[in-house]
């Protein structure tokens, strides 16, 4: 029986380790639909590639034949290295590090999915390198320096000079406590994500999706960004929050609808 369904499995789900730049594993799982596109998908703050967006993304580009790639940033989920708060540009270095390793098997990624986080590290990926056709930024950061209040309270400037670190709490039961600590923070105020996104390319199609009632993030913010990239799109979730909690499927279909017209432009300029 085992056999047997590893043998036939509906879409074949592979675990893959890479090894990045620094030398730690990353750990992501492969479904493979037989096509030569392959999707890449990216995780958010302190969560893993088994966060319900990664799973839905990948099982609604699996409907669609598409195939796809859910990994762990370094020291997230299954991957080897230490957990930061910052680090943003390491997480770009990570995609690096996955897209060279498909590209190496011959495969064509076609876009860079990320969440969050994730969207703010495949952002600074396609200011740095210049691979990727079409970047999905999902509610991701304008602006590094908002929502910290909010995430450590109005005293965290103050808590971390006395103390040398911010104590970040578990979220969920099994989850872990993480310090943040001042060189954490830095990395991630010197990331000036207006600036950083001026040197991607203009033929690179970046879309932009948001949480209508995204209250970590405002979606006005879009329109800044909307100024310095010439191939930018916003589509605004109606009535969606950070986490697209009660819209997965409409957040899935956007994604798709993205990726299929991916599929035939590259077909367009192929031919
Ligand atoms: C990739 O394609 C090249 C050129 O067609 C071929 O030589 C190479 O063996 C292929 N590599 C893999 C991993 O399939
Ligand atoms: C990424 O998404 C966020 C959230 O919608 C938005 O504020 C920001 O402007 C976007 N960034 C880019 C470069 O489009």
């Amino acid at each position: 029986m085992a056999d047997d369904a590893q043998k036939n499995p509906p879409c074949q789900q592979q675990k893959v380790i890479i090894l990045n730049k620094y030398g730690n594993k990353l750990v992501g799982i492969l479904h493979e639909s037989g096509t030569q596109a392959i999707v890449i998908l990216c995780h958010g703050l302190r969560t893993s590639k088994e966060n319900f967006i990664m799973t839905n993304l990948a099982a609604a580009l699996e409907n669609a034949g598409i195939s796809s790639f859910r990994f762990d940033f370094t020291g997230n989920g299954e991957s080897e290295g230490s957990f930061e708060f910052g680090s943003y540009w390491r997480e770009a270095e990570d995609i690096h590090a996955v897209v060279q390793h498909f590209q190496k098997t011959n495969r064509t990624v076609i876009a860079v999915v990320g969440h969050s986080k994730g969207a703010n590290a495949a952002l600074l990926y396609a200011s740095k390198y210049h691979d990727i056709k079409t970047i999905v930024n999902l509610s991701g950061s304008h602006d590094l320096k908002v929502g910290l209040e909010y995430r450590f309270g109005k005293d965290f400037r103050e808590r971390l000079e006395r103390e040398g670190f911010i104590e970040l709490k578990a979220e969920s039961a099994g989850g872990i406590d993480y310090r943040v600590t001042e060189e954490s923070l830095k990395d991630r105020l010197n990331v000036i994500m207006l600036e950083e996104c001026l040197h991607i390319d203009k033929e690179c199609r970046v879309f932009t999706v948001h949480g209508g009632e995204d209250t970590l993030i405002p979606a006005v913010a879009a329109l800044e960004f909307a100024k310095v990239l010439p191939n930018h799109k916003l589509h605004i979730i109606e009535g969606a929050d950070h986490v697209y909690t009660d819209h997965q499927a409409e957040l899935a279909s956007f994604v798709v609808y993205v990726m299929k017209e991916t599929l035939q432009m590259d077909l367009l300029n192929a031919s």
